[in-house]
C-alpha cells in the first residue's frame, strides 16, 4: 500500500474560523477526515501533519525520506516565501503534489509566486477540500 504524507502549513488549523468566505466553513479535523476517507477508497495510507512553523515542516519533510512514497503539501503562506521548504522537498526527492484551497492565481499579486511549484509534479488550486482528493487520485495513478 502506498504511503502518502499530507502536510498543511500555517493557519490551516484555523479552518472554519479563518476567512470562511475564502477557505470554507469546515474545520481542520473535517479536512483530515475527508482525506482519510478518500485515501481509504483509493487504497492509500495517509498521515496528516499540520504546523505553523517553517522549521517543523522542513523537519517533517526530511523525516519522510524512505518512509513515504509521496507528499501532498499545502504550504499555506510559506508557499510564497519558503526556499527552505522547496529545498527540503528537493532533498528527499519524493513525488509531490501542491494543493491550495483557494485559487492563489486570482488573489493578491504576492500569492502568485509559489516556490514549491518549482518542484511539485502538479499544483491544484481553488477546489477547496476536493483539491486534496484530486491530489490523492493523481498520486494513486503514478508509477513510483
Ligand atoms: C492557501 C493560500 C495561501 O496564499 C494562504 O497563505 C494560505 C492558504 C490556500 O490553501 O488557499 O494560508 O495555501
Amino acid at each position: 500500500m502506498k504511503k502518502i504524507l499530507v502536510i498543511n502549513g500555517p493557519n490551516l488549523n484555523m479552518l472554519g474560523i479563518r476567512e470562511p468566505g475564502i477557505y470554507g466553513e469546515l474545520n481542520y479535523d473535517s479536512l483530515v477526515e475527508f482525506i482519510r476517507e478518500k485515501a481509504d477508497a483509493l487504497g492509500l495510507e495517509t498521515d496528516c501533519f499540520q504546523s505553523n512553523c517553517e522549521g517543523a515542516i522542513v523537519e517533517r519533510i526530511q523525516q519522510a525520506y524512505k518512509k513515504y512514497d509521496a507528499i501532498i503539501i499545502n504550504p499555506a503562506a510559506y508557499t510564497h516565501t519558503s526556499i527552505a521548504i522547496l529545498d527540503a522537498l528537493k532533498a528527499v526527492g519524493l513525488p509531490t503534489v501542491e494543493v491550495h484551497l483557494s485559487d492563489i492565481g486570482s488573489r493578491e499579486e504576492f500569492r502568485r509566486i509559489s516556490y514549491v511549484s518549482l518542484y511539485a509534479l502538479k499544483t491544484i488550486k481553488g477546489k477547496g477540500f476536493e483539491g486534496y482528493a484530486d491530489a490523492l487520485e493523481f498520486l494513486s495513478k503514478q508509477s513510483y
